[in-house]
């Protein structure tokens, strides 16, 4: 049988076991997506080289710089010499260096929690984490636990909680519901539905990834606490940018004691890669016993512990650089207002531009490029359909020529294709 599908392209199965064209297949997939990452030449901010151009960018994750610091950089280097390019392998085999337990002491004291995690990336933390806290088979004690397991995830979140969700679901049968984007009455709702489970575990992002607005953590940790509920916290672009200290939306609406556990990223405010969870004593020992995505990968390289160290402590002493960051997100905010553009509801300095037709998203990013900014545009899956956006992320190295910059040639793209005629 052939199957035809679009542009042309035909895949082969015969439904009897005989051929499949799998190449024609995944081929047609992909020409679906006409989307190509380009490349960069350099560093991450704010100056890159893209086809031999240089260009400002406004997508990197790097938000304080601190990826592009020379003490983080020194320090990541330190490491590497010292210690090699690999801890080894797994923490539970040979990976656990003394550099691995420091900096997750140094990070439990700076988040106000007694204990702390570190994985490869935030990614796996949030798989990890709610794959082994919706365990229904005790894996330390062989046995079959007859407790019912409900996760609540917040409809926006991240796409590793997603899947996270949709793995305790498989593996755990936890029951899984995600409630209507920031919607109290829809959590407590569902909460009340499920009053008779043992564990109701509440998952939510502090700034969400992609439209930047914030959780209502308090009124979360109220109906939590009403419930009986566990709340996880993923506050990957919160912690280093919110709160007096840095330490996140937590921090921000002052109820770290009443969050059970949050998950952090190196990968945006620490200018690194990497993951990890804070939590009370118990549950961190439990985690490091019963996460798969700990247990069965690498520990973090010495290069990039050193890196991370260095940054946390820039980002502890860095109110310097959240200011001239949330300067910067401040007038940009201001002035594509003033242009036109509808941000959305984002309180953070995530400013998604809200754009539509994904085709109209690409030309604008298309037209950008052309002026020397390098803002890619965000489509299905990472938003809905026909809801794309262009994600700007201002960081504090971006000088105010580089913000005019943007601010004009966003100006000029609004008049040309965007302004109601
Ligand atoms: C909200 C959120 N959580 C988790 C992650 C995953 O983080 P990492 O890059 O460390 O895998 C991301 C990354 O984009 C994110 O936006």
């Amino acid at each position: 049988m052939k199957r035809k599908l679009k542009d042309g392209i035909i895949a082969i199965q015969d439904g009897k076991g005989g051929v499949y064209d799998y190449a024609a297949f995944f081929l047609a997939e992909l020409s679906q997506l006409k989307f190509k990452p380009k490349v960069i030449t350099g560093q991450s901010v704010p100056e890159i080289i893209i086809d031999g151009h240089k260009v400002i960018s406004f997508a990197s994750n790097n938000v304080l710089g601190l990826g592009v610091d020379s003490s983080v950089l020194e320090k990541s280097a330190k490491f590497l010499k010292t210690y090699g390019t690999t801890c080894g392998g797994s923490r539970l085999v040979s990976g656990n260096l003394t550099i691995q337990e420091e900096l997750e002491h140094k990070l439990a004291e700076f988040m106000n929690k007694e204990s702390c995690q570190l994985f490869m990336t935030g990614y796996m933390a949030n798989e990890g984490v709610l794959l082994a806290l919706s365990q229904r088979i005790s894996l330390l004690r062989s046995r079959k636990l007859d407790e019912r397991v409900v996760i609540l995830s917040d409809r926006e979140n991240h796409i590793s909680i997603v899947n996270g969700c949709w793995l305790a679901k498989q593996v755990n049968n936890a029951d899984v519901r995600f409630y209507r984007h920031r919607n109290m009455v829809h959590l407590e709702k569902l909460l009340e539905k499920y009053k008779d489970y043992e564990r109701k575990l509440i998952v939510t992002e502090g700034v969400y990834s992609m439209l930047g607005d914030i959780a209502p953590l308090d009124d979360i940790v109220k109906v939590a606490k009403k419930h009986g509920a566990f709340i996880i916290l993923d506050d990957a672009h919160s912690i280093g940018i919110f709160g007096k200290a840095g330490r996140g939306t937590s921090e921000k609406f002052n109820i770290t004691a009443d969050i059970d556990l949050i998950i952090g990223t190196f990968s945006k405010a620490f200018g690194g890669v990497g993951g990890f969870v804070v939590s009370n004593k118990q549950i961190v020992d439990f985690l490091k016993v019963q996460c798969s995505t700990y247990i069965f990968s690498s520990a973090l390289p010495p290069s990039v512990v050193g890196g991370i160290e260095e940054a946390l402590l820039k980002i502890s002493n860095g109110s310097h650089l959240r200011k001239k960051l949330w300067k910067n997100v401040a007038y940009v905010r201001k002035m594509l207002k003033k242009i036109g553009y509808n941000l959305l509801s984002s309180h953070s300095h995530i400013l998604p531009i809200c754009i539509g037709e994904e085709s109209l998203a690409s030309t604008i990013s298309r037209d950008l490029l052309e002026k020397g900014i390098f803002l890619p545009e965000i489509r299905w899956p990472a938003v809905s359909k026909g809801k794309s956006i262009m994600r700007c992320m201002v960081t504090a190295l971006h000088e105010q020529k580089h913000l005019d910059k943007l601010i004009q040639s966003l100006k000029e793209i609004y008049e040309t294709r965007m302004a109601p005629k």
